[in-house]
């Protein structure tokens, strides 16, 4: 089970570190993934944009190979049983444990202004998500390992307290899998929020692609054979990895090595490998985006099926807690 906040669009960081595992994880498990709409009200309380920004992510989650028929693919806000289930944990969660969060204490000098109790029970939220299908693994990244951890003593308390009904979940990945995908900019990681121009979109064009990478700092070269390499041009070798052939990559190592690299040649091709790449799944997640009824259908069967795991669990959920009268 994960689920994908609907704020921003999708880039390459999030190819490589989430949606590539999703893919994977299709053909081992049974898998739940949802779009965490309800998540973003705590943040974003305007809803003007959200249904666009909802079909974008549904979109370029099929487009990268996510397949409606293998898993559940859903909105949080239509299994209803979330919101239960978010209240009873609710009643489990201390106020000091919540205001301790990382992520709250961010949101909370990101914006002073709107510190309201869903942002600080955001964590209650997500361990519901998590919990309603009693799921194991939970494929995320490292920012969310509070979160996780946050599930597991919230689903412990509700075991000790009215009986054993969640696993514990644990986050998940293919191990050795864990690459860096380098901002544009050499500084840190590729991400949704920083700067645009050193972050590529899986909405990008070809002529956008482009000119993002040939911006990429470089210098005049390497001056002694086979030279350790500054962050700035280890950070395109590390692109080339993710999408250019190793024939490509030995050529370009083997040039830095006897200094004879032409960083221009380098980018350009870099960024031929990266349209390659990027321009397939794009015109795919567009094609999705203006079938309306395709996504229609994919929303409902998903929700049907996550609806389905959700009544079972909260079922023995509300048997165990006591609230059956008759
Ligand atoms: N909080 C997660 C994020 O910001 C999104 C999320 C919502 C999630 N519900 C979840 C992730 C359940 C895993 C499981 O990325």
């Amino acid at each position: 089970m994960s689920g994908i906040r609907p704020t921003g669009f999708l880039h390459l960081g999030n190819y490589f570190g989430a949606l590539r595992n999703y893919v994977r994880m299709q053909e081992e498990y049974e898998c739940y993934f949802m779009v965490a709409d309800l998540h973003s009200l705590t943040t974003h309380p305007d809803t003007k944009e959200l249904k666009d920004n909802v079909h974008r992510v549904l979109s370029e989650n099929i487009a990268c190979g996510l397949d409606p028929d293998k898993v559940a693919l859903f909105c949080q806000s239509h299994v209803y049983e979330t919101s239960e289930l978010y209240l009873y944990l609710n009643m489990l969660a201390y106020k000091g444990e919540l205001e301790k969060t990382v992520t709250f204490k961010d949101k909370v000098r990101q914006h002073p202004d709107n510190v309201n109790a869903g942002l600080l029970t955001y964590p209650v939220l997500q361990a519901a998500d998590i919990l309603l299908h009693r799921a194991l693994l939970v494929p995320v990244g490292k920012d969310q390992e509070q979160h996780l951890e946050m599930a597991r003593n919230f689903a412990n308390r509700f075991n000790h307290r009215y009986g054993d009904i969640f696993p514990e979940p644990q986050a998940f990945n293919y191990g050795s899998e864990l690459i860096k995908v380098p901002s544009l900019d050499g500084g840190g990681k590729m991400s949704k929020s920083e700067n645009q121009n050193a972050t590529l979109y899986l909405s990008d064009d070809d002529d956008l692609i482009h000119k993002k990478i040939m911006k990429t700092k470089t210098d005049a070269g390497p001056t002694a054979p086979n030279s350790p390499k500054p962050d700035y041009i280890e950070n395109i070798f590390l692109l080339m990895k993710l999408v250019s052939s190793e024939e490509v990559i030995k050529n370009f190592e083997q040039a830095y090595n006897d200094c004879t690299i032409r960083y221009g040649d380098m980018k350009k091709q870099l960024a031929e490998d990266m349209v390659s790449f990027i321009a397939p799944i794009r015109a795919k997640a567009e094609a999705i985006r203006a079938d309306k009824t395709y996504l229609k259908e994919v929303m409902e069967k998903g929700a049907e099926k996550a609806r389905q795991s959700a009544r079972a669990t909260m079922g023995k959920v509300r048997e165990a807690m006591g609230l059956n009268y008759y």
